[in-house]
């Protein structure tokens, strides 16, 4: 029997994959398991934005192969939203192209930029599909050490020039998974001359950006003069529109990017279905009239889980951003240690920090995808292994 690539089989399994089969079991068990660990909203899609979906699925018109690189109109609302929201004025159509979602358009990026010998620059820790692509096109990871003194933010002076001359790509995530890191237009202005430097395609992941919950909104990597030169942004409606099943992301920037990414994905696919880019055109016309009751329901998650935790007498501390509680693991035990303990004794599925790198295994991940009572009780629960070390 023919074998797939020995690339494919090489590629660890995804934290996920290995997470849900360890729940799976505890299932089968006849156990009602929480499962707190993909980053999959829980707030449903808004009313508005569904309703707009209903007429797409209604028109005939939606039903064909759709425009691979985008409706006009869809083009139009996220320029429009480009500008209302970052003072950013892109050039249609060959500055943005649609994805079905960020994940997607990274894979396909790497793909066609990347081939063995090549070299991605991220953090440590990240996003695990980067380190997956990188893997999936033969490539290699050079991992920038983050802590949570510098905010997470790599120290690009400290980069070996070689490995920064040899890398296709810088990828950087503000606001962060896991951590839930914010960062400033001013260390985008570093990440951009970095790149201008070294010759590097700097790619913004900014899956995350209407999910500033302290502090001024989040600033996009085109704010920076000259970024257009060197830059990509990944956005996704998947966590600011709660519609991570409809599978939509937009690239945009660079245009030779943009337009190699294009001709790769004219390989692989017919493009974004037209009914989830009729759906993603409704979502950046209404951007923040959309985000802004999703994000109070991510402040009040963190509100409830901070609570959860202190009534078992821990003190956790929220991030600035995003989805998810990033923690630090009790003294002598492993992230791994504390995930198996939680889902054997709490029926509760984390994710053990070193899932997003050799960086994370100090840390656990709790996902706040879960309305606030349930999170407050599960949290509480959440709290057992920090509360039997603190007695030891
Ligand atoms: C940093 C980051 N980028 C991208 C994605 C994937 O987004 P999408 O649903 O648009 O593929 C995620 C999902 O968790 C993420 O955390």
């Amino acid at each position: 029997m023919p074998a797939p690539t020995r690339i494919l089989q090489s590629i660890q399994p995804y934290v996920f994959t290995t997470l849900i089969a360890k729940k799976r079991v505890v299932e089968a068990e006849g156990h009602t398991v929480l499962d707190l660990s993909l980053g999959s909203p829980d707030q449903p899609m808004p009313d508005a934005l569904i309703a707009a979906v209903q007429e797409a699925v209604a028109d005939r018109h939606a039903h064909g192969y759709p425009m691979m690189f985008g409706e006009p109109a869809l083009h139009e609302a996220f320029a429009e939203y480009m500008v209302r929201r970052f003072g950013v004025t892109l050039d249609l159509p060959a500055e943005m192209t649609p994805t079905a979602g960020s994940k997607e358009a990274l894979a396909h990026l790497v793909s066609a930029y990347c081939e063995p010998g090549d070299t991605m620059l991220i953090t440590d820790v990240a996003y695990p599909v980067y380190e997956r692509a990188v893997a999936s096109a033969g490539a290699e990871l050079v991992r920038l050490p983050v802590t949570a003194a510098t905010g997470f933010w790599p120290d690009l002076e400290a980069v070996d020039p070689v490995q920064a001359g040899r890398a296709k790509f810088l990828l950087l995530n503000f606001p962060n998974n896991p951590t839930g890191a914010i960062t400033t237009r001013e260390r985008w202005a570093e990440a951009v001359a970095f790149c201008r430097r070294h010759d590097i395609i700097l790619i913004s992941d900014i899956a995350y950006s209407e999910l500033v919950l302290e502090g001024e909104p989040a600033p996009s990597v085109f704010e920076i003069e000259g970024a257009r030169e060197v830059a990509i942004e990944l956005h996704s409606g998947s966590k600011n529109f709660s519609m991570a099943g409809m599978r939509l992301g937009i690239v945009c920037g660079r245009r030779d990017v943009i337009a190699a990414l294009n001709n790769y994905r004219t390989l692989v696919g017919y493009g974004v279905p037209t009914i989830v880019q009729r759906a993603g055109t409704f979502a950046f016309r209404h951007a923040e009239a959309l985000s802004a009751p999703i994000r109070e329901g991510y402040r009040a998650r963190f509100a409830a889980a901070v609570e959860g935790f202190r009534e078992a007498g821990v003190s956790v501390t929220p991030p600035p951003a995003g989805m998810y509680l990033w923690i630090p693991v009790p003294e002598g035990q492993t992230d791994w240690e504390v995930t198996e303990r939680l889902l054997a004794e709490e029926r509760i599925v984390i994710t053990p920090g070193s899932g997003f790198g050799p960086g994370g295994a100090p840390y656990i991940r709790i996902s706040m995808v879960a309305p606030p009572d349930l999170l407050r009780e599960a949290c509480r629960r959440c709290a057992a292994p920090w509360v039997a070390a603190a007695a030891r």
